[in-house]
């Protein structure tokens, strides 16, 4: 495993775990894999090196914390326990109360890193700040991080919490590079962090579905990249992946793990359907693309075009009718 290089009280590894998948419904990998699967990937999470765990108290409502709060048990001396209050009236009192209810759940005396799930659109980040504050004030909170944030209002939440807001989760893969605009640069130059998730595109670059095989669960259906159209226009991007890995010994998910991670900032939490996944997402942290295999992806990744927007609705309704 590598770690970020950046000054925390505990290390961060490059490549941590999203606990989403976690006691939700939506993912559809049933109570065997809440009940067994998963607390078997922490564990071999935790002996692999990982020590970013990403959840939030939306996923599986608790469920996905309390999951990883039995399953780290009293090994969590280097975990670094990251999780996400979704910002409802995001008053002081409520937002110190959710805190402390998320780290009940997880069973820890301080949450290594809290984040805002998402900005809210209609009360400025000063509000949410002020209980954050509080938080860290009694030690119930370390750092303080977003999620899904432009630059401008990571900065405003920085400015209002008044020391710094070390992480901005959001969606970074070789399907959507946004992040490279300005959310890369600012936190390398600055000391902050860019946490990625769906690394995998939510699993379409590992190359395993087809036209014909799309996944079935709630959240790929309503994804349009998994449109049968839009798997099939990735093809060329999963061929350059397939290129790379060959030339590694390596699967197409690990080469976009470790096109992801391959910047200083940045550390990426894929999630994991069991525990072979996992272990081969740990070994990604150990690949180093060369320069021109990196620019190979990025031109791939550029050539990519899917169907989004109001283009893919008619298309999402009728690939979920023929469900
Ligand atoms: N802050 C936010 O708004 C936000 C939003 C989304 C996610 N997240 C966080 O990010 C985490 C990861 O994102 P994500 O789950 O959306 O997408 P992801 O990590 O890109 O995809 C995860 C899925 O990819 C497949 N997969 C994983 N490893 C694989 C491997 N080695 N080989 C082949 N397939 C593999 C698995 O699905 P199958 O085996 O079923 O194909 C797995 O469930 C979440 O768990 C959550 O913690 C945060």
């Amino acid at each position: 495993m590598r770690y970020l290089d950046i000054k925390t009280a505990k290390r961060i590894s490059k490549i941590g775990l999203g606990t989403w998948q976690f006691g939700s419904r939506e993912w559809g990998y049933g109570d065997s894999y809440a009940e067994h699967e998963a607390h078997a990937i922490v564990r071999r999470a935790v002996e692999l090196g990982i020590t970013l765990f990403d959840t939030a108290e939306i996923y599986g409502f608790g469920r996905s914390e309390r999951i990883v709060g039995q399953a780290l048990g009293d090994d969590r001396e280097s975990i670094f326990l990251a999780t996400k209050i979704f910002p409802i009236a995001p008053f002081a009192p409520v937002v110190e109360q959710r805190g402390v209810a998320s780290a009940n759940r997880l069973g820890v005396r301080r949450l290594d890193l809290y984040q805002v799930h998402q900005p809210n659109p209609a009360v400025r980040d000063r509000t949410i700040m002020r209980g954050m504050r509080a938080l860290q004030r009694v030690g119930l909170v370390d750092e303080v991080g977003v999620s899904n944030y432009s630059l401008t209002r990571w900065q405003a939440a920085e400015n209002a919490l008044g020391t710094r807001v070390l992480s901005n989760q959001v969606r970074y893969n070789l399907v959507d590079r946004a992040p490279e605009r300005e959310l890369l640069p600012y936190a390398e130059s600055h000391g902050r962090v860019v946490i990625a998730y769906s690394p995998l595109a939510q699993g379409l670059l590992s190359g395993r579905y087809h036209r014909d095989s799309p996944p079935a669960n709630r959240v790929r259906a309503a994804n349009p990249l998994f449109l049968p159209d839009n798997i099939e226009r990735a093809g060329d991007l999963i061929a350059a992946l397939r290129e790379v890995a060959d030339a590694h010994s390596a699967t197409p998910a690990q080469i976009a793990l470790a096109w992801v991670i391959r910047g200083p900032a940045v550390v990426a939490i894929p999630g994991a359907s069991n525990v072979g996944q996992l272990e081969s997402n740990v070994a990604a942290a150990d690949i180093e693309l060369a320069d021109d295999e990196y620019e190979a992806l990025q031109a791939a990744s550029s050539r990519f075009r899917p169907i989004t927007g109001r283009a893919a609705v008619p298309r999402l309704v009728r690939a979920q009718l023929g469900r």
